[in-house]
């Protein structure tokens, strides 16, 4: 590797505008993972990627480096067609508890690497390990086997995996340079790439509780990892879905097993299904295979897949899981048509409430979290409950209750219904 670099050279040319040599950008990621470059001089270099953006050919060098600080997963053992999913980080987004055994259903094996949650966004992980038992890490070897029988799993991305990404979220989260389309970008996808998936699609969140607040942000986001995926060789799709408001009724770990639960029973709320479904028709295309996504959730079979998933990372499907001690009730102040529910608002409080993390060395409450008793389009009169609160500790009710409140608009009109896949990228 090129000495010709050290780190204060590398954030002066970042800073002043210029474009990124490879070897610069190559000895940055390698030598910050390594431990020789400190945390400040990486924060100094991401916020100057952040305010100056990245050229397509320093994204590129970028997440290849960051691949190639770990190892890539070797997939080929697994027999039938490869998918994965990832969402760009949303409010009561369960959706992967559903779509994988789905995907398994409709023929194909989905190694996924899942993450946790961190600030108002939940992770797949967390939820599933409501279920006592239940150990994400696998060995590569019992990965592929699981992949082989049961059809797939939902696995922890383990410490080989794309490791730069790992130290550099982290110090993205703590100051103030996350929501960069080139730092996200190269974040998510260094992580699918080594994960050595096949086809992706990702599910690209738009709206008050996304990363990206608008669509022309969230399409370029979109556009930006499909074009790295499949320069990759990863065959890889986006949709953009709707996030300003929480997806399905569920938002906390237990509450929103609970909610994946009731859809693969053939119940569950209309908006999480619709992007659930989506989202498997785009993986069916990526993969070619002829399946009918919505008759085969229709059928029951996903639950059975499911348990079988959560059984083969230890856990007992079937054990009673984890509940808050206490409710609240939350009651609408005022009659009228719900027009709007703050995503970000609500993941707050719930976070508040014990669901989620405001530090990565947190620990949750399971069975912590809101219940989205009204959704808007739905009318209320005063004092309906809008919102039922769940948490151990009773003292967290005030602050959560408030924030619910504060995330409601009303309004004498019955509001538009609006959809909830607004693009799809390929
Ligand atoms: N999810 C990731 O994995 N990385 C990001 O940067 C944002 C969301």
């Amino acid at each position: 590797m090129s000495d010709r670099w050290d780190a204060t050279s590398v954030i002066i040319e970042k800073r002043d505008g210029n474009e990124l040599p490879a070897d610069a950008i190559q000895w940055f990621i390698t030598n910050y993972t390594d431990g020789v470059v400190a945390d400040e001089q990486a924060a100094a270099l991401c916020m100057a990627v952040f305010l100056n953006g990245m050229t397509a050919a320093e994204l590129h060098t970028w997440t290849e480096a960051m691949i190639d600080t770990g190892d890539r997963a070797d997939l080929s053992g697994i027999v039938r067609p490869t998918v994965d999913k990832h969402s760009t980080g949303g409010v009561g987004d369960k959706v992967s508890l559903i779509l994988i055994p789905l995907m398994i259903a409709c023929g194909a094996s989905v190694p996924q690497l899942a993450g946790r949650g961190l600030g108002h966004t939940g992770g797949t992980i967390d939820k599933l390990q409501s279920h006592p038992g239940f150990d994400p890490f696998l060995t590569p070897e019992q990965l592929i086997q699981q992949s082989n029988t049961i059809g797939g799993v939902f696995a922890a991305a383990g410490s080989r995996i794309a490791p730069a990404d790992a130290k550099l979220y982290q110090l993205r989260d703590t100051t103030g340079t996350v929501a960069s389309i080139p730092l996200i970008a190269s974040s998510i996808m260094s992580k699918k790439i080594a994960g050595g998936t096949q086809n992706l699609v990702l599910d690209v969140k738009v709206g008050a509780g996304a990363f990206m607040t608008n669509v022309d942000d969230a399409t370029l986001l979109a556009e930006t990892m499909v074009q790295i995926g499949k320069d990759a060789g990863v065959n890889t799709s986006a949709l953009l879905t709707q996030m300003d408001v929480p997806l399905g009724k569920m938002v906390g770990n237990t509450l929103e097993v609970d909610e994946s639960i009731e859809v693969m029973q053939g119940g569950g709320p209309a908006d999480l299904i619709d992007v659930t479904i989506a989202l498997a028709e785009e993986m069916c295309r990526l993969a070619g295979l002829d399946a009918d996504p919505a008759a085969v959730l229709a059928s029951g079979d996903t639950l059975a897949i499911y348990n079988d998933i959560v059984r083969g990372h230890s856990g007992d499907p079937e054990a009673p899981l984890p509940r808050a001690a206490n409710t609240f009730d939350v009651v609408a102040p005022q009659a009228g048509w719900i027009d709007s529910m703050n995503a970000l608002t609500v993941g707050i409080a719930s976070m508040r409430l014990g669901a989620g993390r405001a530090r990565k060395e947190d620990t949750i409450e399971y069975g912590a979290g809101i219940e989205c008793v009204h959704k808007p389009g739905e009318k209320v009169e005063a004092g309906d409950t809008i919102f039922r609160l769940y948490a151990d500790d009773e003292s967290r009710f005030e602050l959560a209750s408030t924030l619910c409140l504060e995330s409601l608009g009303f309004s004498d009109a019955e509001p538009a219904v609006r959809p909830m896949v607004l693009k799809r990228i390929t």
